[in-house]
């Protein structure tokens, strides 16, 4: 989604604002643009629709410098992608620039308000109004930091701004409300971005905004206002800890297959450190200030969006199972506007690679005066989510670069099940069993990737379907409906995932010779059951593809296409097929000729409602 990155220091910062704007392409957009002050203060403004190398190009024939600089990718919410409709956005007399990521909802209202003034606007978007809203009061008040002050009293919404302008001497104004920004300190200079990917190059100082933060940033120091305590301060500095493994492309052709084949290591990295095998136990250094508390929980409830509300109802089984603990998984963006009743013996636990998903930061807002106990399984450390929690685990996967989640699904899966044992007492017989077959998984994963050939032949046979049926029981349900996600993210073919026991209730009046299914069909007591959804397929002439460690020449005979994964346990095998799903979805898309690292409308993370 849109990305901000800021530069105000002592040399030129275009050409760093432009490498931040790029570290932040994997998070998708469809445009770009950037401001700055130039000789004697005069504005800047250049923008582009596509690729960054469209606005860097362009930026090349320009003789312009600036050590003030704001930039912006931009993901289209209000209106299409085009040059007018990119950020920055400015107003009427050009002279004060803005970059914002977030809503602004009652921008109807306000630029009403503005055209009954009699100012003009050139843009489709909501962010335009906020420019001439500040030069508004700006010409009421002639004080250009009460004017943003009233200015963002009117707005109603969220945002992360970058403020700018010609009227100030070299400082940039910074607010908060619900969308990220975090600011570095380097030697020379200061660096603003929504997403401390980009900070990580020049710095490891850095201080992140909490919401109603207004900052005013010069040079080299920050001042902070806190618009709703209405204190003001010198910023909090952290010192960034760094997740980021190598995050080349490595040789692999795309960051989706590079981070597929990750997983074995992602596994290895999610458990180092927290698995004692000889003792039996599990160790979490991120719960232990809570695990008093965790003691008494009765009741758990699970809230993520997209690959990582799959990855909780993984969680659902794995606690309700192991833990005996009752569990619901509630999308957050449901979550947050639906009543019920919650006690304080709830535990909330949010799942999300990012931290920095809107829906799920809501949802755990929400609760945020109940008294319950908040967790996070996050991916991105320091990220808001792990900043509002009361404790957590982080998933170590390393960053995750393609829009479509592989790696960061699979550690969120590992981190459940070392919380399941960590909850109540496990028999040590079981946790024994369980983290052993943890440890075996990293290896069985490398077997089934080094198959990735035939993978691929069977997928190239599926690439010429509209439409696609998943389905799977117990682990391998979640597991089916996420393997239908990834074929929809990354091939924009139509896939429904189906508990395989709902069948009859539905999907099976679709199936036809030009309708397959991806029938999952774990080695456990429920194999007869699906297998037998899948006679009933081809008995309506349904084409099949089966993923199974059950070799058994019943279902050879009966199906199109089998594959064998590795042998393992119930819900590490559900691990395995998963991966399998994966490399089917990225080979469907590579054969459709598709950009599997990003797919159209889709953002790697989704910072607005
Ligand atoms: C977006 C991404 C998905 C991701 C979801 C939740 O839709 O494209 O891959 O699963 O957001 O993101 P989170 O960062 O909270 O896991």
């Amino acid at each position: 989604m849109c990305g901000i990155v800021g530069y105000i220091g002592k040399d030129n910062g275009i050409d760093l604002v432009l490498e931040g704007l790029k570290e932040l392409e994997y998070r998708g957009y469809d445009s770009s643009g950037i401001a700055g002050l130039g000789k004697s203060q005069d504005p800047f403004v250049f923008k582009e629709v596509g690729r960054i190398n469209n606005l860097e190009n362009k930026l090349k024939k320009q003789e312009i410098s600036s050590n003030l600089v704001i930039g912006h990718t931009r993901w289209a919410t209000h209106g299409k992608p085009s040059k007018n409709n990119s950020h920055p956005h400015y107003n009427n007399s050009k002279n004060i620039f803005v970059v914002h990521n977030g809503i602004i909802e009652n921008y109807l209202d306000i630029k009403k308000e503005l055209i009954q003034k009699g100012y003009t606007f050139y843009s489709e978007t909501d962010t335009e109004v906020i420019p001439n809203l500040i030069d508004y009061y700006f010409k009421e008040t002639k004080d250009f930091k009460k004017a943003i002050k009233m200015a963002l009293n009117d707005l109603r919404g969220t945002y992360a701004l970058l403020i700018s302008s010609s009227l100030l001497d070299n400082r940039l104004f910074l607010a908060r409300l619900g969308s990220p920004l975090v600011a570095g300190f380097a030697k020379d200079y200061i660096i603003i971005a929504s997403d401390q990917s980009v900070i990580l190059k020049h710095t490891k100082k850095v201080t992140y905004l909490e919401d109603f933060d207004l900052a005013e940033v010069s040079n080299n120091k920050i001042k902070i206002e806190n618009l709703k305590t209405l204190k003001t301060f010198d910023p909090k500095i952290e010192i960034l800890e760094s997740n980021l493994t190598e995050d080349s492309l490595n040789g692999f052709p795309d960051y989706m297959l590079k981070e597929i084949f990750d997983i074995p290591e992602t596994i290895r990295l999610a458990s180092r450190g927290r698995i004692d095998s000889k003792k039996r136990l599990v160790k979490l250094g991120g719960l232990d200030s809570v695990i008093s508390q965790l003691e008494h929980i009765e009741r758990i409830i699970i809230v993520a969006c997209g690959t990582s509300y799959y990855a909780g109802m993984f969680g659902e089984y794995l606690i309700e199972e192991l833990a005996d603990i009752p569990v619901e998984v509630v999308l957050a963006s449901e979550f947050k506007y639906k009543k019920e009743p919650i006690s304080r013996s709830t535990c909330v636990i949010a799942v999300s690679q990012s931290g920095e998903t809107a829906d799920t930061i809501a949802a755990l807002n929400k609760v945020k005066d109940f008294g319950v106990l908040k967790l996070g399984i996050v991916n991105v450390i320091g990220s808001t989510i792990s900043r509002i929690t009361d404790a957590g685990v982080y998933c170590h996967a390393g960053t995750e670069k393609a829009v479509a989640s592989t790696k960061a699904f699979v550690s969120q899966i590992v981190i459940l099940v070392l919380i399941s044992l960590r909850l109540k007492n496990v028999s040590s017989k079981q946790t024994k069993e369980i983290l052993k077959e943890l440890e075996n998984l990293p290896a069985k994963i490398e077997e089934l990737l080094a198959k990735k050939e035939d993978i691929k032949k069977i997928s190239q046979k599926y690439s010429k379907y509209k439409d696609f049926l998943f389905i799977g029981r117990g682990y391998d349900y979640p597991t089916a409906l996420e393997g239908a996600l990834k074929l929809k993210e990354v091939s924009y073919i139509h896939a429904e995932g189906y508990a395989a026991g709902e069948m009859k209730h539905g999907p099976i009046a679709m199936i036809d010779s030009n309708f397959p299914t991806v029938a999952l069909i774990g080695d456990d007591s429920l194999y007869e059951k699906t297998l037998s959804n899948v006679e009933e397929i081809k008995a309506r002439k349904g084409p099949v593809l089966v993923i199974t460690s059950r070799v058994d020449k019943k279902i050879k005979d009966l199906v199109d296409d089998l594959f064998y994964i590795p042998r393992s346990s119930n819900y590490t095998e559900s691990i395995l097929t998963a991966v399998f799903l994966q490399l089917f979805a990225y080979y469907i898309s590579k054969d459709l000729g598709l950009n599997v690292d990003r797919p159209r409308n889709l953002a790697k993370s989704v910072t607005v409602e």
